[in-house]
Order: structure tokens, then sequence, then C-alpha cells
């Protein structure tokens, strides 16, 4: 079969690899149907992610159809429609009890990290019962890629953790597929005011238009001062960082209004500093996740049901033969104005 490999840092290959095996009963082999790249992905290819190693078939979003199943594996069958989440559970140890699906002992975040991925024409999914979604007939599959990681990303790390509230103020720094994902997402609860801030202005005008009520380009440093402003000097309720440098989740410190929350999505690979001096008297709560994908049977339901139209953030689309392609369009988003692009196996 076809697939995509890291083969060490700036390396990758579209290989001709052998067809997975069921390795353990609780495994499925799931045939690609759609898959996508993650902002992450290009973390790995950059070498920032060292329990990648080279050699490892990337990705973990996608759906696909059931190929072969384990013997242990009770809810899906050959010829099943599945989403795929990014994060394998057992449902069974300590961490899955609590639904926090992304600590699983035996599962996590592996596909596409330290077991083979979904950019491929075939995948081993483990514990395929509870790490895989059925798709009903007739559903958008090209919607559905969405929920395998950004929106419950967007909605569990950023929305939930950061309690956005009716009437609330909401900043969103990084305008990304997983900053417009929080979005989307928060509207739910229906805050008054979402402002988005990034540096790329195509990036702010989609934010816009999937509901943004205020955008602020932070590139020439003034995005504090101009949040500040539009918020009578009071600061945000709920600041979500999205894009993973210190610079962003400093600027989250210095919008919070008294009593807010921070809620940080973006994974950080460096230091960042953490102003108690001018923070211990503000009442805010500060929070981190991996996502868990836990809230992905509610949001499938939102994006079947159209409340979310998930589809939007999909600018481009790729066959396999072509993923090359897709890295180079979605590796140079400022220029192509990508912001998700799907890959047809
Ligand atoms: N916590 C989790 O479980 C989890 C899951 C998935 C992704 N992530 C992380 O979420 C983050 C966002 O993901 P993405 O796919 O949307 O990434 P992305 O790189 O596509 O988007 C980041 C955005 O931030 C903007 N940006 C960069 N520097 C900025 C600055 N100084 N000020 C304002 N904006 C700036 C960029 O223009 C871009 O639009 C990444 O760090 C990713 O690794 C975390
Ligand atoms: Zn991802
Ligand atoms: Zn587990």
């Amino acid at each position: 079969m076809k697939a995509f490999v890291y083969r060490g840092p700036g390396k990758k290959a579209l290989e001709d690899h052998p067809k997975p095996k069921i390795t353990a009963p609780t495994d499925a082999i799931v045939k690609i149907v759609k898959t996508t790249i993650c902002g992450t992905d290009l973390h790995i290819l950059k070498g920032d992610v060292p329990t990648c190693q080279p050699g490892r078939i990337l990705g973990h979003e996608g759906v696909g159809i059931v190929d072969e199943v384990g013997p242990a594996v009770t809810m899906y069958k050959p010829g099943d429609r599945v989403l795929i989440s990014c994060v394998s559970a057992c449902g069974k140890c300590v961490y899955c009890r609590k639904q926090m699906y992304s600590h699983c002992t035996t599962g996590g975040w592996i596909l596409g990290n330290t077991i083979d991925g979904t950019q491929a024409e075939f995948v081993r999914t483990p514990y395929a019962d509870t790490s895989l979604y059925p798709i009903p007939n007739g559903a958008d599959e090209e919607a559905l890629v969405m929920l395998s990681d950004i929106l419950p990303t967007g909605f569990e790390c950023g929305v939930l953790n950061g309690k956005v509230q009716p009437g609330s103020t909401v900043a969103i720094v990084g305008s990304g597929p997983v900053g417009l994902a929080a979005l989307l997402t928060a509207q739910f609860f229906s805050p008054a005011e979402i402002i988005m801030i990034d540096l790329d202005d195509n990036r702010l005008e989609m934010a816009k238009r999937f509901g943004a009520t205020a955008c602020v380009n932070s590139a020439d440093g003034k995005a504090v001062g101009m949040v500040m402003k539009m918020t009578g000097e009071r600061g945000v309720d709920t600041a979500i960082e999205a894009v993973g440098i210190p610079a962003t989740f400093e600027m989250c410190e210095k919008i919070i209004a008294p009593g807010g929350n921070i809620a940080n999505i973006g994974v950080h690979g460096q230091k960042v500093a953490l102003h108690l001096e001018c923070l211990w008297d503000r009442n805010i709560s500060i929070t981190t996740r991996l996502v868990d994908t836990v809230t992905i049977p509610m949001l499938f339901k939102t994006v079947a049901s159209r409340k979310i139209d998930s589809k939007r953030l999909i600018t481009h689309r790729f066959g396999l033969d072509r993923i090359l392609d897709a890295y180079e369009t979605f590796g140079n988003a400022a220029k192509t104005k990508a912001l998700k692009v799907i890959i047809e196996a």
C-alpha cells in the first residue's frame, strides 16, 4: 500500500509499505477514505516531536471503512464506515475511567506518533471498540474528518476549559484551524464578544466569516492595548492560546480580566514566563489539556445537524499520490491560504 513516511528531520517520502496486520484482539484494520494533515505533523517533520521516530507513517485524523477486526472487537465488522479518533483509548485504565483518554496508559495520542498513522491506504487502529465512531449512512464524511482532532481540541482544551459563558468576552490568540475550531464551538455558549488575534489577515478574514465579532492583527505589537481598549480596560473573561509560543501565552496573561480563565491549547516547546507578580491578585485560572476527544459524540451530532459547518475549514483537496503537494500547500498557508487539506486515499 502507499503510505506517507517521516524519514527524519526535514525528510519525508511517499513509499510502498506492507498492509498492516491485526496484532492485538482489540485491533481493527481500517481502509482510509479521507485523511488530513495537522499542524502537529509539521512539528514532527521539523524534528520537534522526539517520540515520533524516523520510519513512522504519519497522520492521526480520518474516516474509513473497516477492513478486518480482531476477535475481541464487538462493535464493528468489515464494511462499517468509521471515524478515527486521534486518541486511542482502552476504556479500562484509571485515566480512561476518568474520561481522560489522552492519558490512557496503553493508548493516548499514539497514531502517527508511536505507531503507524492514517496517511496511508490502510491503518491499524488499536482498541477499535472505544477509539472508532460509527458513521451513519449519508453523512458528509469530509465534514466528519474535522472531528478526529481539531474540533474536539478547540472545544475541550479551549472552550470548555476556558469556561466560555453566555454574554462573556472571549479572545482567541491564533486563528489557525484549531483557533477557528475554538471560535466555531465557543458560539454554542453565546458569548457577547469573540476577538480573534493573528498575524495573518487572510486567517482573520476567515475568522470574521466564522463569527468573530472583532479581529486584531498583532503584527504591529499593539494587540494588547487594542484588546484592553475594546473591553473598557477590563480585559477578557476567557483567553484561549492557540499558537504555542511564549509571546502568545504572555499576551493571554496581559489581556485576562479579574476572575477570568486562560485556557492553553498550544503545544509549547520552549519555557514560557508565568507573571505571577501581575496575576497573583486577579482571581484567574490557568488550564492546560491534551485533547481527550471525549466530546466527539456530542460534536458529531452538531456537525451532522449542521449546527456547525465544519466543512468550511476545508480549503484544498488532493489524492494520496499527491500528498507531498498537499504538505507543500499546508506548510505554506500564508501564501496558499490553506486551512485544512483533505487527502483522499
Ligand atoms: N493541546 C492539544 O491537545 C492540541 C491538539 C492539537 C493541536 N494543538 C496545538 O494547537 C496549536 C494550534 O494548532 P493549528 O493547527 O491551528 O496551528 P497553525 O500553525 O495552523 O496556526 C497557528 C496560528 O497562529 C498564528 N500565529 C503565529 N504566531 C503568532 C503570533 N505571534 N501572534 C498571533 N498569532 C500568531 C499563525 O499565523 C497561525 O494562523 C499548535 O501549537 C498545535 O500544535 C494542541
Ligand atoms: Zn493533530
Ligand atoms: Zn486507557
